[in-house]
């Protein structure tokens, strides 16, 4: 199937590793022209280098923090300056504090002010600079990616669960405001995707990484490419009539919870 997404212009934020990273290049193997954002300079400029190597698209890497509304500003002006136009916006962010805890063990303002400040105002902050650039093209396709916990609670993911709940209520709104220019509203809701890119930052025993596969109907972990094909869907031209959705790649995580 053909997406459509070639020529569009995609911004990814938080897309120096990880899920943001893959969501990049699953656009840029489309065709779409990939804006790069977070904090990282030398990994932006780097994954900027091989998806304009690889995939033949055109690359902008703008190394900057969600959390600052200087970068936020220069990101938008390069954008403009650049590509003049923005089509695509991919809201990933990075994660909440660790070490996970209990809810009423969640006693730290300042893990909620940043948890608040990383999964939630940064998220507005994009979608509200993304919005009138893709209302001059009237078209658009905004993903927010958020988590399964906001449908299921997962012990432990309080702070997780609050934001992100916020995401996905704040991109209904917008679903609604925004749909008479074209634009669709989305998020993607994941859980028990492989993390082990980030091994050294977080170690799940052996026992409990059995545990989390066990979570699954499919008994496995997701990958990185099978989310972010959701993602591709999503910011593609035959999904223009999905709008206001949050679409769980969790592998049957929520729907079987009682089935274990
Ligand atoms: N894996 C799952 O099953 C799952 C489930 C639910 C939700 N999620 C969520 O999905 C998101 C991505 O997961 P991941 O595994 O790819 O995380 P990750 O490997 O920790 O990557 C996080 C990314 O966020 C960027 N970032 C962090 N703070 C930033 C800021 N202030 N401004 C701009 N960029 C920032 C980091 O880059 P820099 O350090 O260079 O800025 C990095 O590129 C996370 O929010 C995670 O909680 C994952």
């Amino acid at each position: 199937m053909d997406l459509g997404l070639k020529g569009k212009v995609a911004l990814v934020t938080a897309s120096s590793g990880g899920i943001g990273m893959n969501a990049a290049r699953a656009l840029a193997n489309e065709g779409a022209d990939i804006v790069l954002f977070a904090r990282s300079a030398e990994k932006i400029a780097r994954i900027a280098g091989s998806l304009a190597h690889e995939c033949g698209v055109r690359t902008l890497p703008v190394t900057g923090s969600m959390l600052d509304a200087s970068d936020i500003d220069r990101l938008f002006s390069s954008i403009e300056e650049t590509f003049g136009r923005l089509d695509i916006a991919v809201l990933n962010t990075g994660r909440p504090p660790s070490p996970l805890r209990d809810a009423v063990k969640e006693d730290d303002k300042v893990r909620w002010d940043l948890s608040y400040e990383t999964l939630l105002s940064g998220v507005v902050a994009i979608t509200q600079r993304a919005a009138p650039m893709m209302r001059r093209g009237n078209w658009g396709r905004m993903i927010a990616i958020t988590s399964a916990s906001v449908h299921l609670p997962m012990p432990h993911h309080a702070l997780s669960t609050v934001f992100r709940a916020g995401v996905e209520a704040y991109m209904k709104h917008l679903a609604s405001e925004l749909g008479r220019d074209g634009i669709t509203v989305n998020c993607v809701a994941p859980a028990l995707i492989d993390s082990s890119h980030r091994e050294g930052t977080v170690a799940y025993s052996a026992e409990e990484s059995t545990k989390r596969r066990g979570m699954s109907a499919l008994g496995r972990f997701g990958t990185h490419q099978e989310l972010c094909s959701v993602v591709a869907f999503l910011a593609s031209v035959p999904a223009g009539f999905v709008t206001g959705e949050s679409l769980r790649v969790d592998g049957g995580m929520v729907t079987y919870a009682l089935h274990r």
